[in-house]
């Protein structure tokens, strides 16, 4: 049967991954999509799939002559709807692999219910990851790319992750409130995406970069305890782990301290690895000050699920003569070091373009020095000649640094933080140069005693390095005013396998202290009461001590599913250039609105 009673179908009886030997000689109602079309001899197969599974499903002429006939016509992607008996599939013929693999259904009655056109790139279950079409068709055709089972996988997951939240947080006394996407700019650091006003003209409205001060305002309320998986937006450079609209687990408690945020937050990561992975995560995690973390691993997040470490070297080759490192060292800075066992016998090409490619070219810093420990008495070699850098020093360094024969030993000079920062990429790099990275640990830690502001030379003020609401440590306020480059902040970041999770902190719960610290960070007072006047007023009618924390979802599926990409955890997500090629978004819009909307188009 094709084309008629298409109104009045009947249900399907089971769906494309329930049928089993259990089921043989039942009359069974199936749908989905004709995943491959075999014809043998005759016999036509078909793999008909949905979102639970496969079933084979076969059209023969002794079955039935019309339908065998109608199923000559199936091409890929066809939509169906089969009505037949399930069989057992003759012993040759059994799929181990497959969850329906021990059955059949042989059809009586088929419906074609939609056709496809030829499809832009295949989308089959038996389409191996490296057979797939390039990431900007499949991007185009999402909606398409979304039928493949490892896509919906991950969708399902996220979906599994929501669950596990709410159920979280609803036994724990939280309180979901939904915040205005429609607000006033708040500062996490990036740009707002603007949305004019037709109402007032001139004026805009700016999508959340995240909920930060309504969940505060909250606190004010006496809400006690407040949770909202919500979109956040931010106008910034995309990476692989950044997208321009993303979601937030988002979360604020009063009475708030960092051990209450931490254990709340442990609890729900233990409970999500559990649930959804079936794995057992050891709380509580392990907590390291920001310094350390950047003298140690050179990263404000850390991989930790290897052993290599940053080394401090600079007392070793204070006063070598070698100009390069003289001049780093007079000028406050630092010589790290970076032990890589067991890749002493890296050659000159391999070292060279370790150098151009790797450091100089992506990392970014001005070269690569290296030396290796000698075997058994023979002299240390090293990339700088020694009458440029005496072999003394380089022997006291590879002392300090532990080097073993067989081993190498990295070096980079430069400023702190930026020194730490490549030697933490370069740290990085070579990991997955020795394979070291265990893909099935998940090492979590908490980063903490972040700095409150850090200066930027280029508008030459301070900025606040979380947001301007973090609370300082009451240990290095008085440091505010004489040393603020050194105050430490109630700020923490989760970090999992070298990725941010989340982020928070306890809040200034005192309007005097927010204006002390906005008055920092050069808001003037006019500016301070335009933007966050409310927010300011708020804190003097009896405000909690409160504090928070948000988790990036998108990352934290990313890592749940094994993926490289938050683009494979959204539905729909923005390229690297912030686009959504599939509906062609951002778009131009008609003149006519720009007008209502009060704006002049500097190109029309
Ligand atoms: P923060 O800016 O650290 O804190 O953001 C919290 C977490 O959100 C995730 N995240 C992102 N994920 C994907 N794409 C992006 N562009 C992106 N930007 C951030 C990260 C990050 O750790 N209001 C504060 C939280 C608080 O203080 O309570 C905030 O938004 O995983």
């Amino acid at each position: 049967m094709t084309g008629s009673n298409l109104d009045t179908h009947p249900p399907r009886t089971h769906t494309c991954g329930a049928l089993t030997e259990a089921d043989i000689g039942r009359q069974v109602i199936l749908k989905g999509w004709s995943d491959t079309r075999r014809d043998l001899g005759g016999v036509i197969f078909v793999d008909l799939r949905d979102r639970y599974g496969l079933t084979q499903v076969v059209f023969s002429p002794q079955d039935d002559v019309q339908a065998h006939t109608s199923a000559e016509e199936l091409r890929n992607e066809f939509v169906i709807s089969v009505c037949g008996t399930v069989h057992a599939r003759s012993a040759e013929t059994i799929n181990p692999k497959l969850a329906t693999g021990r059955i059949e259904v042989r059809v009586t009655e088929l419906l074609i219910l939609s056709r496809s056109a030829p499809m832009p790139f295949q989308v089959s279950v038996h389409t191996q990851e490296s057979q797939l079409a390039g990431e900007d068709l499949r991007l185009k055709y999402r909606y398409l790319d979304l039928r493949r089972p490892a896509m919906q996988q991950r969708l399902i997951t996220r979906h599994r992750a929501y669950q596990v939240i709410h159920r979280y947080f609803d036994a724990r006394n939280f309180v979901e409130v939904e915040t205005p996407t429609l607000m006033k700019s708040t500062p996490e650091g990036a740009r707002d995406y603007l949305v004019p006003s037709r109402v007032h003209p001139h004026a805009f409205y700016a999508l959340p970069q995240s909920p930060q001060t309504y969940k505060q305002l909250l606190m004010v309320s006496g809400l006690d305890r407040y949770v909202q998986i919500v979109k956040c937006f931010r106008d910034e450079d995309l990476r692989a782990d950044r997208q321009p609209e993303f979601t937030q687990i988002d979360v604020e408690m009063a009475f708030a301290t960092e051990d209450l945020v931490f254990g709340l937050t442990e609890g729900l990561m233990q409970r999500m690895w559990q649930e959804i992975l079936g794995v057992e995560v050891a709380i509580p995690f392990p907590r390291l000050p920001y310094r350390e973390a950047m003298r140690t691993y050179g990263s404000d997040k850390p991989d930790l699920r290897f052993n290599l470490t940053i080394q401090e070297l600079t007392d070793s080759f204070r006063g070598s003569g070698f100009r390069v490192f003289d001049h780093t060292v007079d000028q406050g800075g630092h010589i790290v070091g970076l032990v890589v066992p067991g890749m002493g016998d890296r050659g000159r090409g391999y070292m060279d373009r370790l150098d151009k490619q790797v450091v100089r070219r992506r990392i970014g810093a001005g070269g690569l020095i290296y030396m290796r420990a000698p075997s058994s008495g023979a002299p240390p070699t090293c990339s700088v000649k020694s009458h440029v850098l005496p072999e003394d020093y380089v022997r006291a360094a590879l002392s300090t640094s532990g080097v073993r024969a067989g081993d190498l030993l990295l070096v980079l000079c430069g400023q702190w933080p930026l020194v730490q920062q490549q030697m933490g990429a370069l740290r990085l790099h070579m990991a997955r140069e020795l394979g070291c990275i265990d893909r099935h640990q998940w090492k979590f830690a908490w980063v903490t005693d972040f700095p409150l502001v850090e200066w930027d030379a280029r508008e030459q003020r301070y900025t606040a390095m979380h947001h301007p609401f973090t609370s300082p440590k009451a240990d290095d306020l008085e440091l505010l005013a004489s040393d603020p480059g050194h105050v430490r902040a109630r700020a923490y970041d989760i970090v999992l396998n070298g990725h941010e999770i989340g982020g928070g902190s306890i809040r200034i719960h005192d309007s005097a202290l927010q204006q002390r610290m906005f008055d920092l960070l050069g808001i003037s007072r006019r500016e301070c009461e335009e933007r966050f006047g409310f927010l300011l007023e708020a804190l003097r009618y009896g405000a909690p001590p409160h504090g928070g924390i948000a988790m990036g979802l998108d990352r934290i599926v990313m890592l749940l599913t094994g993926t490289e990409s938050l683009r494979d955890v959204i539905a729909f997500p923005k390229t690297q250039s912030a686009q959504e090629p599939m509906s062609g978004t951002p778009a131009s819009v008609e003149p006519q609105k720009l007008k209502e909307l009060h704006i002049r188009s500097a190109d029309l």
